[in-house]
């Protein structure tokens, strides 16, 4: 097990590169199955649900081989195996376009039930509606989904709520099926028209991606591509956050500025300076953030996958901020963390009233996901004293070397293993 120590306090400052975004990899890399020959993808972010989901497509008789940093070549030439009950799949959320690009490939997967951050209840109704809809027949029983279909024939598809993973699952499945699909109330996120533009340069015919209805008129056959995925909106995000609770100056580079209109939008009224470029956004931190009331709510509004490091730079606001996290009923577990370091922000049902406090000391604190991690180096950065992180496997999922990054822009913050950190903390200067 491996910690994070953060010493706070320090103004970052400097340039940083996003890499490719997680979601769109962890969807592109399925959908490559779909190809009846190599795809060749970069910009691949190297995170860990990157690499878990490459290795269970490896046991499925796939070939994923790294050709150069960022880029692999996917090879799904060969007999693939629709029977993907690797512990592994329970690890990760992506692991669930595997279903659709198997049921689109094969007619038929047989997979455990895939696993993801615990933010709530994660249920996969509308995905199950769209490949009934498709002709698929399914069956759940013992933690494990089996589909099958003769044959795929389009369909119109209204989905009851706006999920990102049903709408990419069932561009999936339908790339291949005879007529044409039609997905209403398709959710627009920069990731779902990613895995649509990656589809069609495979030979797929999907229209409307990022507007709410969704067309795609089914191909017979898929063949490689070369594909570079788009950059994380949600790293980028995190670093615009990491400027504006030091008091830093950062540019962001290599980000479509336009994918985080909510967050600019946000940080302005926080008071912080926002200077947008064709490609790079620069955040110059300005002191305590003005209170601010937030949603969340699928893209373009602001992303629940930046709630969590925003609580941590509104908890000390000038005066009392509120967020309301309508997409997750439980993504506030990152609250008690942040107690712990002097916050003050009750949380009912979602919706966190955070009264600012003028600053937050370190502490030991734990990370109980993705998000969550992040949200507490946020904090750390912030805080007077020690921050000690622990769980930061959370934080590997979908951070490439946070630690080296943010180091490069100042910050006094390292990795270190379970007794190394212990040590530390004992001998620190910044622990009383
Ligand atoms: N929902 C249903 N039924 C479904 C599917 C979803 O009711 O069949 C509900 C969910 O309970 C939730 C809402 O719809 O309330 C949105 O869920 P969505 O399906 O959009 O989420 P997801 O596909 O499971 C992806 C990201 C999440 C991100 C959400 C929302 C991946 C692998 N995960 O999850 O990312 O929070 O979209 O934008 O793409 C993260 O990166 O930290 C993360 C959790």
């Amino acid at each position: 097990m491996e910690k994070l120590l953060i010493n706070g306090g320090k103004r970052l400052t400097g340039t940083i590169k996003v890499g490719g975004a997680k979601n769109a990899a962890v969807a592109i890399l399925p959908a490559a199955l779909l190809s009846d020959s190599p795809c060749v993808i970069s910009n691949l972010p190297y995170i860990d649900d990157v690499i878990v989901i490459s290795r269970i497509m490896e046991q499925l008789n796939a070939r994923v081989a790294m050709i150069g940093p960022g880029k692999a070549v996917v090879n799904a030439t060969g007999q693939i195996d629709c029977k993907a009950t690797s512990d592994m799949i329970k690890k990760m959320r992506g692991s669930i376009y595997l279903l659709g690009a198997l049921l689109g490939r094969e007619g038929r997967v047989e997979m455990l039930l895939p696993g993801g951050c615990e933010i709530g209840a994660r249920p996969i109704d509308q995905h199950i509606k769209g490949f009934e809809a498709l002709g698929a027949s399914i069956d759940i029983s013992h933690g494990t989904i089996k589909a099958q279909a003769d044959k795929l024939v389009g369909a119109e598809i209204y989905l009851d709520v706006v999920s990102v993973g049903a709408t990419i699952n069932i561009m999936l499945a339908a790339v291949k099926a005879e007529g044409m699909t039609t997905i209403v109330n398709a959710a627009k996120e920069p990731h779902v028209v990613d895995v649509a533009n990656f589809l069609n340069a495979m030979g797929a015919n999907v229209k409307g991606a990022g507007t709410d209805t969704i067309r795609i008129k089914g191909v017979e056959k898929l063949t490689g591509c070369e594909y570079s995925i788009i950059p994380d909106q949600i790293e980028a995000g995190t670093y615009m956050i990491a400027a504006a609770a030091t008091g830093g100056d950062i540019t962001v580079k290599g980000v479509i500025p336009k994918h985080l209109e909510s967050v600019t939008a946000k940080l302005l009224e926080m008071g912080m300076e926002v200077i947008e470029r064709d490609d790079s956004i620069r955040v110059k931190g300005t002191g305590r953030p003005r209170k601010v009331t937030i949603k969340t709510l699928p893209y373009p509004g602001f992303p629940t996958d930046l709630q969590q490091p925003t609580t941590s730079l509104l908890s000390i606001c000038d005066g009392v901020s509120i967020i309301n996290e309508s997409v997750w009923e439980s993504r506030f577990r990152h609250v008690e963390e942040l107690r712990r370091m002097g916050a003050d922000i009750k949380v009912e049902d979602r919706i966190a009233i955070i009264q600012g406090v003028e600053k937050l000391t370190g502490a030991s604190v734990v990370a109980t996901d993705l998000r969550a991690g992040v949200a507490l180096v946020i904090a750390g950065l912030m805080a007077e004293g020690l921050t000690e992180i622990e769980n930061v496997h959370f934080i590997d999922r979908g951070y490439e070397r946070i630690e080296e990054k943010l180091a490069g822009l100042g910050a006094d913050i390292r990795r270190v293993a379970d007794g190394e950190a212990a040590l530390k903390v004992v001998n620190s200067d910044a622990v009383v």
